[in-house]
């Protein structure tokens, strides 16, 4: 259901306790509406996080479309040369780095503070280590590549790519989401989130 400012109307679920012992009743508590005003300050760091993941999103698809063999002018991303594939997928997995290198340093602690999704140890950073693993394996790929080491084989990068990209997409949209209005309003009020310095 929509409210009049277009965004769909929140509730809430709360589980109450019964005396007898059988299984908990579910009360839905109505939450106030957020104003257009307020839902665009709550979801400012949702819509802010989200365009860096754009930014990935369509790195990792270009890489992965040369990768694949799938790239081509029409629908897919045009495939790119050895020496560029090999430029861009380093700068890719340096410029993921520091993004979750700032995560990590100036904005999780803060809002672990109160939202457990962005503690450690749970679903947010325990997926950076995931998606860190498979980043390190084919960073030392591409590294032996440029090296001369060894040759660089698209089937090779994309068996590498394939082992973290469904943990890299799932938490590009994750994030977003706990980022999201909803959640942000249960935490903070629009003040602190004004106050933020990220
Ligand atoms: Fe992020
Ligand atoms: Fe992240």
């Amino acid at each position: 259901m929509e409210n009049e400012t277009g965004y769909a109307a929140t509730t809430e679920e709360s589980i109450l306790p019964l005396t007898d012992g059988t299984p908990a009743a579910v009360e839905e508590v109505k939450v106030p509406k957020l104003t257009s005003s307020e839902f665009g300050e709550y979801n400012r760091l949702a819509e802010y996080m989200d365009s860096f993941h754009n930014h990935f999103r369509v790195r990792w698809n270009e890489l992965y479309a040369t990768a694949s063999g799938k790239g081509s002018k029409d629908s897919n991303p045009a495939k790119l040369s050895p020496s560029r594939f090999l430029k861009a997928a380093s700068q890719f997995l340096d410029t993921l780095t520091m993004h979750h290198n700032i995560e990590e340093t100036y904005v999780f602690p803060h809002l672990s503070t109160r939202m457990p999704a962005f503690q450690k140890n749970l679903v947010l950073i325990n997926q950076h280590k995931q998606i860190h693993a498979g980043m390190e394996k084919l960073g030392l790929y591409l590294a032996e590549c440029r090296e001369g080491v060894r040759d660089l084989r698209m089937e090779e990068v994309q068996e590498l790519m394939d082992s973290w990209k469904d943990v890299l997409w799932s938490h590009l949209d994750r994030e977003v989401e706990e980022l999201g209005a909803e959640k942000m309003r249960q935490y903070w009020s629009i003040e602190e989130m004004k106050s933020f310095r990220f």
